[in-house]
């Protein structure tokens, strides 16, 4: 499938969540199986050239794919999750997105120091969920040096922000 194939499987949605928003959704593309599994090997592709031990994903969305890619390469999966979720001590970090404000956290002992860990979401806005993800795994001692994503809005600078780490993106939406 070509970029553009992918792309045609992206929904947008004006107005969602909030008035002015285009809302990317992926939902259109993960029910379209060959379209999943492109979208997948990609992702995986990237993670695997750059040494992944494990994949890190951010919730919700960031779980379909990130889980999905970790099988694809046999590793373990990292969940960064919205906060309250884990039973156990967490670290966390606030963040803004494109339309709002949230927390992330993890269990700081679901990497190990040094572990190279790369970073799979739907998609990259702001930059600022990729961001928080990235900071809270090296503070629990990770090697986080790229990040790969289905979407790119570069209208909304996340890519650059990320200037540090490597990223991969399968679709552009101006
Ligand atoms: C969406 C998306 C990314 C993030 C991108 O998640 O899945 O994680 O926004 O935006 P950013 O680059 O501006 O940070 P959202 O927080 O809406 O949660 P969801 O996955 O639970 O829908
Ligand atoms: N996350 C942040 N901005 C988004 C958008 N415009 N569409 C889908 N998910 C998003």
């Amino acid at each position: 499938m070509t970029p553009d194939d992918l792309k045609a499987l992206v929904r947008t949605v004006p107005d969602f969540p909030a008035a002015g928003i285009q809302f990317r959704d992926i939902t259109t593309l993960i029910s379209h199986g060959e379209g999943f599994a492109a979208c997948v090997r990609h992702l995986a592709g990237f993670a695997r050239e750059g040494g992944a031990e494990a994949i890190a994903g951010m919730e919700a969305r960031g779980f379909i794919f990130g889980a999905a890619v970790a099988v694809e390469l046999g590793i373990g999966f990292v969940p960064v999750r919205k906060p309250g979720k884990l039973p156990v001590e967490v670290i966390g970090i606030d963040y803004a997105l494109e339309y709002g404000a949230d927390r992330l956290e993890m269990d700081p002992g679901a990497v190990t120091p040094g572990q190279r860990v790369v970073l799979v979401d739907d998609l990259i806005a702001t930059g600022g969920t990729a961001c928080a993800a990235a900071s809270l795994l090296r503070r629990a001692g990770a090697v986080v040096d790229r990040a790969a994503f289905v979407v790119d809005l570069p209208d909304l600078g996340g890519a650059t922000r990320l200037g540090r780490l490597d990223v991969a993106v399968d679709v552009v939406m101006e």
